[in-house]
């Protein structure tokens, strides 16, 4: 499977830019200076070590913690605060309200939003359970699936939104090896149908690869744009080709002290210290 990138000609305004952002959390800094421009069908990876920030940079586009400095716009809106346009997916396996069965869950968010009358939303809830792959299991509850078969509520829950942007923080860091494989071929297989725009955190160099056609990189703590990256050539097809493992290889010296020059690159390049790299095709084709 080949995911084509889907690159913005000239002009094109991001669905989602985040500007100068600094994140803290009383005296501690989590995030600092941190500027990235999300285009709409995007598969936008953050990238960087434990506690450099990534889930906190998520949740303020989600909108669930506020920038001290910095904005962060969808569709040039500031974020002010959680909003239906911006679903989120979590690690952990409890995300599901246990007393709910799995239509029940995916419903959940059409019928508080009042988006979608009540029959509309079991239609619309039923779609994207097929979709995922469970449909037959729309009765089950939660204690009863795997933890991949959980995801696949939390994600179906997120798409039937339609939201603008789907946020992810670190989905299937908690499954184990094969299912978290299936998993991101999953998604690539939903991305390539629908184009929908993600965000997605994730601390595995190989998964920000496989999932991403684009990686922010980020310093550890306080977290800060190291380098942007195009990585539209990799799947799990090409994972473990000699291109691949340069890459991987590549962006460890990033992450871990290969000192990096600042570029000039797009707008925030006078404030953002930023490597604009493509493994392949050199600063060719970035926005
Ligand atoms: N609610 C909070 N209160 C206080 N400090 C916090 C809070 N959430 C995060 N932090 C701190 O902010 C920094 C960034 O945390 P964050 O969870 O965003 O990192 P992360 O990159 O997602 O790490 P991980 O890969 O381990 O999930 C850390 O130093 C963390 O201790
Ligand atoms: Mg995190």
């Amino acid at each position: 499977m080949t995911l084509q990138i889907v690159r913005p000609g000239n002009g094109v305004a991001p669905l989602l830019r985040a500007e100068n952002v600094s994140l803290e959390y009383g005296s501690t800094r989590a995030t600092h200076d941190v500027s990235f421009d999300v285009y709409r069908g995007d598969r936008f990876v953050l990238l960087g070590p434990s506690g450099c920030g990534k889930s906190s940079l998520l949740k303020a586009v989600a909108g669930f913690v506020q920038p001290q400095a910095g904005s962060i716009r969808i569709n040039g809106e500031s974020v002010r605060g959680p909003g239906p346009d911006r679903m989120v997916v979590f690690q952990e396996f409890d995300q599901l309200p246990p007393w709910k069965s799995v239509l029940e869950n995916v419903m959940f968010p059409l019928l508080m939003t009042k988006q979608v009358s009540r029959h509309a939303a079991v239609e619309r809830a039923m779609h994207w359970i097929v979709k995922v792959g469970l449909g037959g299991f729309e009765h089950a509850h939660p204690h009863t699936l795997s933890g991949g078969m959980k995801q696949r509520v939390a994600i179906a829950r997120a798409l039937a939104m339609q939201p603008q942007v789907l946020l992810m923080d670190e989905p299937f860091a908690a499954l184990d090896a094969l299912t978290r494989r299936k998993m991101q071929e999953e998604l690539g297989r939903l991305w390539e149908e629908l184009r929908f725009t993600l965000l997605f955190v994730t601390h595995s160099i190989e998964e920000a690869l496989v999932v991403g056609n684009r990686i922010l990189l980020l310093s550890p703590h306080p977290g800060q744009v190291r380098a942007e990256l195009n990585s539209h050539q990799f799947d799990l097809v090409s994972a473990g080709s000699a291109e691949f493992q340069a890459a991987t290889q590549r962006i460890h010296g990033l992450l871990f002290g290969e000192p990096v020059a600042p570029t000039q690159a797009g707008a925030h390049a006078e404030r953002v210290e930023r490597r604009i790299m493509d493994t392949r095709v050199r600063g060719n084709d970035t926005p």
